[in-house]
C-alpha cells in the first residue's frame, strides 16, 4: 500500500495578521510548512508528500523545501481559493500507485509523527475515513442575536439560547486519513465548501472513525498560538527531541 500526505498550505493567514502567507511564517526560525512536512516525512507509514502552495509561491516553496532537506519525496502544486480547492488540486497530482491519502494542515506544524502513523494505520486497518479528535475544554453555548436596543452602539449583543452538552462533542484536527477512492469521490461530489475533508465524506453518508488526537496537533490561527508553538519547540529542544 502506498500512502501520500497532502498538505494544504495556500492560505493567507488573515487571522494571524499582516505578513507572509501563514505556512511560510517561521517558528524557531523554520517555516511552519517545513515543520509540517518534516512531521509527515518522519512518519513510518508516509511514502510521499504533496504540498498545495500559495498560487504565486510555488517556486518559493520548492526552493524552501529543497533548502531544508526534508528526506521524503515532495511534490508541490498550486493551491486554490479555498482550502477545499487546494486539497482537490493536490489530489489530482497524486501518482496512480497511491491508495491511502492523509490530509494535514500546514497550520498544524507540531503534530507528532506518532499521530500521523496512528491515523494512517487506522486507514490501512480498513477504516475508509479517520479523524483525530480531542475533548472540548470550554463550556459550549448556543447563541442568537439579542434584541436591538435604542441607541445601541458597537457590535450587536448576543443572547444565550442553550448550553450544549460537550460530552459527545470533539474538536477535530488533522492529519485526517482516507481511502484514496473515497476521498476522490467525496471531493468530486462536493456540494458545499467545508473546513475539513472528512465533512465531505460524511455528506456521502459514509462512516468517519475518530481516533485520539494530540494536544500538540493544535492549529496556529491567531497570534497567541505562535507563543504556544514556540514554547513547545523550546521544550522539545530541551528534551533533545529535535
Ligand atoms: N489553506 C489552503 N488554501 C486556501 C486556504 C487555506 O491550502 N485557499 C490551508 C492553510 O494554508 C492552512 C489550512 O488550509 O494550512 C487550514 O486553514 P486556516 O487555518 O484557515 O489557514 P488560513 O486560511 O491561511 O488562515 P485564515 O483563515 O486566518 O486566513
Ligand atoms: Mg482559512
Amino acid at each position: 500500500m502506498t500512502v501520500a500526505a497532502i498538505v494544504p498550505a495556500a492560505g493567507r493567514g488573515d487571522r494571524l495578521g499582516p505578513g507572509q502567507p501563514k505556512a511560510l511564517r517561521t517558528l524557531g526560525g523554520v517555516p511552519m510548512l517545513v515543520h509540517a512536512v518534516r512531521a509527515l516525512s518522519r512518519a513510518r507509514l508516509v511514502d510521499l508528500v504533496v504540498v498545495a502552495a500559495p498560487p504565486d509561491g510555488v517556486g518559493e516553496v520548492k526552493a524552501l523545501l529543497a533548502l531544508h532537506d526534508i528526506g521524503a519525496e515532495v511534490l508541490v502544486v498550486a493551491g486554490g481559493a479555498e482550502r477545499q480547492d487546494s486539497v482537490a488540486r493536490a489530489l489530482e497530482a497524486l501518482p496512480p500507485a497511491v491508495d491511502v491519502v492523509l490530509v494535514h494542515d500546514a497550520a498544524r506544524p507540531l503534530a507528532p509523527s506518532e499521530l500521523v502513523d496512528a491515523v494512517a494505520g487506522a486507514v490501512l486497518a480498513g477504516h475508509i475515513a479517520v479523524v483525530p479528535g480531542v475533548p472540548m475544554a470550554d463550556t459550549v453555548k448556543r447563541i442568537a442575536p439579542g434584541e436591538p436596543r435604542d441607541g445601541e452602539r458597537g457590535p450587536r449583543s448576543e443572547l444565550v439560547t442553550e448550553t450544549v452538552s460537550r460530552s459527545d462533542l470533539r474538536c477535530i484536527q488533522t492529519p485526517q486519513g482516507f481511502d484514496r477512492a473515497v476521498l476522490a469521490k467525496a471531493h468530486a461530489m462536493a456540494d458545499a465548501t467545508l473546513t475539513d475533508d472528512a465533512g465531505l465524506v460524511e455528506r456521502l453518508g459514509l462512516p468517519v472513525v475518530v481516533v485520539a488526537g494530540s494536544a500538540e496537533a493544535f492549529k496556529i490561527t491567531r497570534p497567541i498560538d505562535l507563543l504556544l508553538a514556540e514554547a513547545v519547540l523550546l521544550e522539545r529542544r530541551a528534551n533533545g527531541a529535535l
